[in-house]
């Protein structure tokens, strides 16, 4: 089974077409970011009229690169949320005239579960149930996952989301946009044990909150301008050092909890390496096997929007023309 996904939830256009829910025959993804970087963030507006560029062109390629024609697509599948409005409506809207032209069904699926599904099109032993962490510019948040549509919430963050600190500590730094791989490079020259930072705490223990270590290192900057010439790379490395510890701790709490085996990370935020490497050997000496998508299924991409799709099709899932944009699930 042939499915197509498409990808629009936030500056990104992506087209993914994946054979049984496994098999990526084409994963394109073209990004806006470059253009809203001089802002310090994505402009929504813009952002969506890009995406209505791009996204015939996009399209046309995929369909080449994964040398098929269009009639041998089965099923449509597309991101109805949560993402931003008017993004999303243009991957609602050509998914919609798509199943329409090509008499092909159509299936929305959730963002942020098509996030966890991006380990499924990596790694081929991956058994269910499992505890999932996704990290994005959007989203953190913990999920118990028993298959793709029983996923319930464990915790998740009461503030900024995980990514979005990654941004803004980027920008108060004077770093640029996107902050994760900016903050993960200056690292590496850095002491990480030089600043203690904590994120504080929260009335829940699997919840998360990132918007006070984010003030946290305002507050830094502002008190020892003298020293930040030569200690950015420490700032940057302490920072980055206490999220992970605490992305660690919720996650291995919540495998405890839950007596899971088994990890999913997934989000933009599962791309860095000090992370991915630090996770994976916490976990293993608690007997918990951790999964990470590949660097750039860990992005937004619609491969994983398709192999979603797949699953869930197969479930029984079906969804009609009247499909809409769902803003906030
Ligand atoms: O999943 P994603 O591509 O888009 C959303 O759904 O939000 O995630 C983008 C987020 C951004 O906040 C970006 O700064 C962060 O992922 N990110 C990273 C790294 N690469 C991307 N954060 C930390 N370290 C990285 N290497
Ligand atoms: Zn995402």
């Amino acid at each position: 089974m042939i499915v197509l996904g498409i990808e629009t939830s936030c500056d990104e256009t992506g087209i993914g077409i994946v054979r049984d829910g496994k098999s990526v025959m084409a994963n394109l993804v073209v990004s806006s970011l470059k253009i809203h970087s001089k802002y310090g963030g994505v402009i929504p507006e813009i952002a969506s009229r890009l995406q209505l560029e791009s996204i015939g062109r996009v399209y046309s390629a995929a369909i080449k690169e994964a040398g098929i024609k269009t009639e041998d697509i089965d099923l449509i599948a597309v991101t109805k949320g949560p993402g931003l409005p008017g993004s999303l409506l243009v991957g609602v809207s050509f998914a919609k005239a798509l199943a329409l032209s090509l008499g092909k069904p159509i299936l929305g699926v959730n963002h942020v579960y098509s996030h966890i599904y991006a380990n499924i099109l990596c790694h081929r032993n991956i058994k269910l149930p499992s505890v999932a962490l996704v990290v994005s510019g959007g989203h953190t948040s913990l999920f118990y996952v028993k298959d793709f549509s029983d996923i319930r919430v464990l915790g998740q963050t009461r503030d900024d989301a995980c990514g979005e600190a990654f941004d803004k500590v980027a920008k108060i730094m004077g770093l640029g946009y996107p902050g994760g791989p900016l903050i993960e490079k200056l690292a590496r020259d850095g002491n990480k044990n030089k600043i203690k930072f904590a994120c504080s705490g929260t009335q829940e223990e699997l919840d998360f909150s990132f918007s006070g270590i984010k003030t946290a290192v305002w507050y830094y900057l502002k008190n020892n301008r003298q020293k930040i010439k030569s200690g950015n790379a420490s700032l940057a490395a302490s920072f980055q050092e206490s999220v992970i510890n605490v992305l660690i701790k919720k996650s291995l709490l919540a495998c405890r909890r839950k007596n899971a085996k088994r990890l999913l990370i997934g989000g933009g935020v599962a791309a860095n390496s000090c992370l991915r490497q630090k996770l994976l050997s916490s976990a293993r000496s608690e007997g918990i096997d951790c999964f990470f998508p590949t660097i750039s299924l860990c992005m937004d991409n619609a491969a994983m929007v398709s192999g979603l799709a797949y699953f869930l099709y197969k479930q029984g899932a079906r969804d009609s023309l009247y499909l809409n944009t769902e803003l906030n699930n």
